[in-house]
């Protein structure tokens, strides 16, 4: 099968990596791609994700059978309804269905008629509202703006001034609404199924953080490292967040006329009510796809076109037993400003580690050189017996690269094993 792949970040390197070693592979191709993704797919030059027309048309110049989308983006923009339309097969859902990432508010909405578990929630359109609504609810209260906004639109706000600062913000920035949210309690997971319209197949659980700094402090990032499998999601509650927050929201789409084929990323909090949704993404999560693709030792090319063409009841998923855990290697300043540029050496060094593979998200070939060209730049990703072994590797392995410019935490997998990493310098 001839495959395109859309993205350039760790979690596309990752799918591709699985990807290429599909049986079924046939022309592979990767845009924008980045080095780490040229090392498995062609790379193609100059077709903005957003140049719909374009890209259907090279799609069907070159054969194309099916389009993998990693990022989201293009889907919430109907890129998969173009595609779709023109019969190529696309991994991800049309624009209707992206919804349930790309609006806060269309899925709190989904929620509430669908009985789903999640935090009580209001949308006001004006300060004044949202105030009277803060103070009667009083704080711990959550305060996010509608839209993309990769995941930065979040403020878990203490008191009820910090929540209203963030209210005016949002409407200071242009934006319209607001969404004020019950605070929920409790650990976070998150669990990845596929759907195809129909059939839930769960793919897997894990867990990240979203802090800069060690212990969970400083700004929030996109992700600073991930495990899976999830420990605090059981076998237990994991049938229940799929009873109770998948299937039901699988249903309404479809009943909808507007059917979800494509991951459902659900972010959870596993209260002491039980599993509720904080979020959906409707794309693999960046680092979370990485430790998923560790473990994965299934078809993925079959996986994903059986996801995308309604076969899915079909397919039985592999997964090895060990524990996966990645560690984002980024550049110094980032979240906020920082160089690109600079030299990363002996990635083939932290590779020579048992169960361990580099994919890389922000990199360019400078001449013969890798430099970074991003905040995040590395995902070093370890397997292990357990979870121990795999941040043990994980570490060794990145302690191995030269790369001065860059920076990590030291204590990935910290909820989960109870103790920080030390930092293997
Ligand atoms: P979101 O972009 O909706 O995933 O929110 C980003 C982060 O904010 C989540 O991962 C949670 O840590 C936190 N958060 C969002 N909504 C709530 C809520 N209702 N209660 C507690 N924490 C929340
Ligand atoms: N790592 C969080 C995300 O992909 O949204």
């Amino acid at each position: 099968m001839n495959i395109l792949l859309l993205g350039s970040g760790g979690r596309e390197h990752a799918l591709a990596w699985k990807l290429a070693q599909s049986p079924s592979m046939g022309q592979f191709y990767a845009l924008p791609g980045n080095p780490g993704i040229g090392q498995h797919a062609e790379l193609i030059e100059g077709i903005p994700l957003s140049a719909h027309d374009t890209l259907v048309t090279w799609c069907k110049d070159h054969g194309i059978e099916m389009v993998v989308v990693g990022p989201e983006a293009p889907l919430v923009a109907g890129l998969v309804d173009r595609l779709e339309a023109e019969g190529i097969a696309a991994f991800g859902p049309r624009a209707a269905a992206a919804r349930l990432e790309g609006s806060k508010l269309f899925t709190k909405e989904l929620c509430k008629a669908n009985n789903i578990p999640t935090a009580g929630f209001a949308r006001c359109t004006s300060l004044e509202e949202a105030e009277a609504y803060i103070r009667k609810e009083g704080a711990p209260i959550v305060v996010k703006a509608d839209g993309l906004m990769a995941g930065k639109g979040v403020v878990v706000a203490m008191t009820p001034e910090e929540a209203i600062t963030a209210v005016e913000q949002v409407f200071t920035g242009g934006g319209t609404e607001v969404l004020i949210e019950e605070f929920m309690e409790g650990e976070e997971a998150s669990l990845f199924c596929l759907v195809d319209g129909e059939t839930v197949l769960p793919f897997g659980s894990a867990q990240d953080h979203k802090r800069a700094f060690d212990g969970d402090l400083g700004p929030n990032t996109g992700g600073m490292g991930a495990y899976s499998p999830a420990p605090v999601l059981t076998p237990e509650l994991e049938q229940r967040a799929i009873e109770e927050i998948i299937r039901p929201t699988a249903k309404a789409m479809a009943a909808a006329g507007t059917p979800y084929r494509g991951v459902l990323y659900a972010g959870l909090m596993l209260t002491q009510h039980g599993p509720k949704l904080v979020e959906y993404n409707c794309r693999f999560g960046d680092p979370e796809c990485q430790v998923l693709m560790l473990r994965f030792t299934g078809d993925l090319v079959d996986v994903l076109h059986a996801t995308a063409t309604g076969r899915l009841a079909e397919i039985t998923p592999s997964w090895s037993d060990e524990h996966a855990m990645t560690v984002v290697y980024a550049s110094r300043g980032y979240p906020g400003p920082h160089q690109i540029g600079s030299e990363i050496r002996e990635l083939d060094a932290a590779e020579a580690e048992p169960g361990v593979r580099v994919f890389q998200a922000g990199t360019r070939m400078k001449g013969t050189a890798l430099v970074s060209n991003g905040g995040r730049v590395l995902n070093v990703t370890a397997t292990g017996a357990t979870l121990g072994e795999a941040q043990t590797r994980a570490y060794e392995a990145i302690a191995r690269i030269d790369w001065p410019d860059g920076f990590y935490r030291t204590d990935i997998g910290w909820r989960a094993l109870g103790q920080p990493a030390k930092a293997a310098d």
